[in-house]
């Protein structure tokens, strides 16, 4: 593959391993970066390599520690913007703070916002992310946003097993459309769980709308945080009758009682991205099983790069 000294990739400790994947993909050796903690806690980076006039990127999920992570992603822009980079990317395979995206009640912030503003006043160019929680966030970014799916990838995963009598379940509106891409590349019907949110930790699944009855179950979420969402909609869908139930999802957070939930869950099989590094007690779960979003990233950067389309990359075209 040909790609000119003039592109750059470099990551920060958010996902060293999805970097280095990424970076295999394209066969280019990673960007030299000195990522260093002062005693206080503030951090410093020093890049090694010279960036003047170059294509860069920074791939830096904004998954836990968020604020460290984010801090972080704002240095590297920051650094690269005065090291005369000609165009930056953040590249955020997970966008943290993207849940609190409206103010739904008074005194309180819209995270998702502030995030975009800081890193656009940072220095990035253009951001490329994947399945951010709301289509409608790539509005919050005043710079052009390049958005992947992972649903092609999970999709190709789920095709694999060859289930049959298939319903694939949203566990809230929020995933219909989701859902429905699945539906166009797994075949079967489509089912919807109506969901309330009692809290940040805790959900009920209410209702089940559409047929799960004797059906194989393929449910799909762009997170799983505390797993209540897809834990809840997947009891609901056995007491209804479904047989075996599979979840994918992008990002698996797996926060607060996520694994402890999810071990007692009637699901078979949870499929996730390497957007976010798989925590040690995740890892030994036999039924979790992470498939890779490298070469995608991989491709859509060389696109980038080339100032190539990367729409055929989007995943949009199944289902609108
Ligand atoms: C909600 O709108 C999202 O699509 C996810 O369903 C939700 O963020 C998952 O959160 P949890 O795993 O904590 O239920």
């Amino acid at each position: 593959m040909f790609l000119n000294d003039n592109l750059k990739i470099f990551g920060g400790t958010g996902n060293p391993e999805l970097t280095a994947k990424i970076c295999r993909y394209l066969q280019i050796p990673q960007g030299g970066a000195k990522i260093d903690v002062f005693p206080d806690g503030e951090k410093i980076i020093k890049l090694e390599d010279d960036v003047r006039g170059r294509d860069c990127f920074v791939v830096q999920p904004t998954c836990s520690p968020v604020d460290k992570n984010i801090v972080e992603l704002l240095i590297f822009l920051d650094c690269l913007k005065r090291a005369s980079a000609k165009r930056i990317t953040a590249v955020i395979p997970y966008f943290g703070y993207a849940r609190q995206d409206r103010k739904d009640e008074g005194r309180v912030p819209i995270t998702a916002r502030l995030m975009a503003n800081l890193i656009t006043a940072a220095g990035a160019n253009r951001v490329l992310a994947m399945d951010l929680h709301a289509q409608q966030l790539q509005g919050f970014f005043d710079i052009p946003v390049d958005h992947l799916m992972a649903e092609p990838i999970l999709t190709t995963y789920l095709k694999n097993k060859k289930l049959d009598r298939l319903a694939v379940v949203s566990p809230d509106v929020g995933n219909i459309k989701t859902a429905a891409r699945y539906v166009a590349h797994l075949g079967g019907d489509l089912a919807i769980v109506h969901k309330r949110r009692v809290s940040g930790h805790e959900v009920k699944s209410v209702e089940v709308i559409g047929d799960v009855k004797g059906k194989n179950i393929v449910m799909c979420d762009d997170i799983i945080a505390t797993a209540g969402t897809v834990v809840n909609a997947a009891k609901l869908v056995k007491e209804r009758g479904a047989e075996r139930i599979f979840v994918g999802a992008t990002h698996g957070v797996f926060a607060g009682p996520a694994l402890e939930r999810l071990k007692e869950a009637p699901i078979e099989e949870i499929i996730v991205t390497d957007t976010i590094p798989l925590c040690d007690e995740a890892k030994k779960m036999p039924n979790v099983k992470v498939l890779t979003v490298a070469e995608l990233f991989g491709e859509a950067i060389k696109r980038i790069h080339r100032d190539e389309s990367i729409s055929s990359l989007f995943g949009q075209s199944a289902a609108k």
